[in-house]
């Protein structure tokens, strides 16, 4: 099986080339460009592709995949929101994810967001450098007793539940799928209501487009940190900038943006960034964001390669994958 390899990165290949070794079946290329109209055409000659988070796998591409041969689109990460995976279905053309690498690694990342914000060592780190160790400015509060709000409690909500829960903190979770746990389950507005952290950890959908909009910042506690880790449009950012500006969010953390796929997993830093609400949001003295690379640990990325590389082998085997979408 030919596999092209879309929006390749540096770091990924050792991890790839490892987990490819023991089948000889496969042959995997990597391209640097991400898919989409223009690029898809690369995939030219190949059996099956191999996408992530910000390649663009729309209808057209889906189409245009069809006709060049494509079978098989093989993603490397567990959202699927960026595949039209109804045109994909009536086309034939099978999709797989890694439906969990490391729910540890993004729940970690989140309580690291957290945390900064929380006791600002992002400024403090930049002081110390200074050699400027005036302590006004970076009063911090304690996790300890607070009330987290989780919005969607599958595998990562629930790592982050147990993490949260050693930190003596209350949590309340909205999910209309869980059952009882060690956690108190609550409605969305009562969760907006009540929580001084709120963290995002359910999919992209129409139903979650969105959610946290100006209706919900209105019923939030002032000075209510938010999180995201999730998917960038969960969060209406136009919203969450007015919110910013009346202090109604005292801290926000992100790993993940709405216009991110024309940002993220690239050095921007010689171009001139033509996203204001990006630079809006950034200049922020209680904003902090990271590169979605909540998922980015070693453990992670091993699983990913393995995971992504057992889907294609069970697909050019003709076998149906426990992972099929
Ligand atoms: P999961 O599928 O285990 O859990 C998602 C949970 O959200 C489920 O329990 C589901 O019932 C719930 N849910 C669905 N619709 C909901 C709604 N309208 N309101 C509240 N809850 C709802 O997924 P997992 O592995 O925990 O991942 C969650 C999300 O994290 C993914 O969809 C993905 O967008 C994001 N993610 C981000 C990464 C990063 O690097 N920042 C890495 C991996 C995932």
């Amino acid at each position: 099986m030919k596999v092209a390899l879309f929006s390749s990165q540096k770091y990924e290949k050792p991890f790839f080339n490892d987990a490819v070794s023991a089948y000889p079946n496969l042959d995997i290329a990597h391209f640097e460009h991400a898919l989409s109209m223009e690029t898809v055409s690369l995939a030219s000659g190949y059996d099956a592709i191999c996408v992530f988070v910000n390649d663009d796998v729309n209808a057209c591409v889906l189409a245009e995949l069809a006709e060049l041969g494509v079978k098989f689109v093989a993603l490397r990460c567990a959202g699927y929101n960026n595949v039209d995976i109804e045109a994909a279905h009536a086309l034939g053309i099978q999709v797989v994810r890694v439906p969990a690498y490391s729910p540890e690694a993004v729940a970690e990342h989140c309580i690291a967001l957290m945390l900064t914000l929380a006791r600002k060592t992002h400024k403090a780190y930049n002081r110390v450098r200074e050699e400027n160790f005036d302590l006004n400015g970076l009063l911090g509060f304690n996790i300890h007793n607070k009330t987290v709000g989780i919005i969607g409690c599958g595998k990562i909500g629930q790592s982050l539940v147990s993490i949260l829960n050693g930190f003596g903190a209350h949590t309340l979770v909205f999910d209309p799928n869980i059952g009882e746990g060690s956690y108190t389950k609550v409605s969305l507005q009562m969760l907006f209501e009540q929580s001084d952290i709120i963290s995002l950890h359910c999919p992209l959908t129409d139903a979650t487009h969105h959610l946290l909009n100006d209706e919900a910042f209105d019923i939030m506690k002032p000075g209510v940190m938010v999180i995201n880790t999730s998917r960038g449009a969960l969060i209406d950012t136009q919203a969450c900038i007015k919110a910013l500006k009346s202090k109604k969010i005292g801290y926000l953390g992100l790993d993940v943006y709405e216009q991110e796929s024309e940002l993220f997993f690239k050095d921007r830093s010689e171009d001139i960034i033509q996203d204001d609400d990006f630079i809006r949001l950034s200049g922020f003295p209680n904003v902090l964001i990271t590169g979605h690379q909540g998922f980015f640990t070693k453990e992670a990325l091993v699983e990913i390669a393995s995971t992504t590389v057992e889907n294609l082998n069970m697909l050019d085997c003709g076998e149906e994958s426990p992972n099929s979408v």
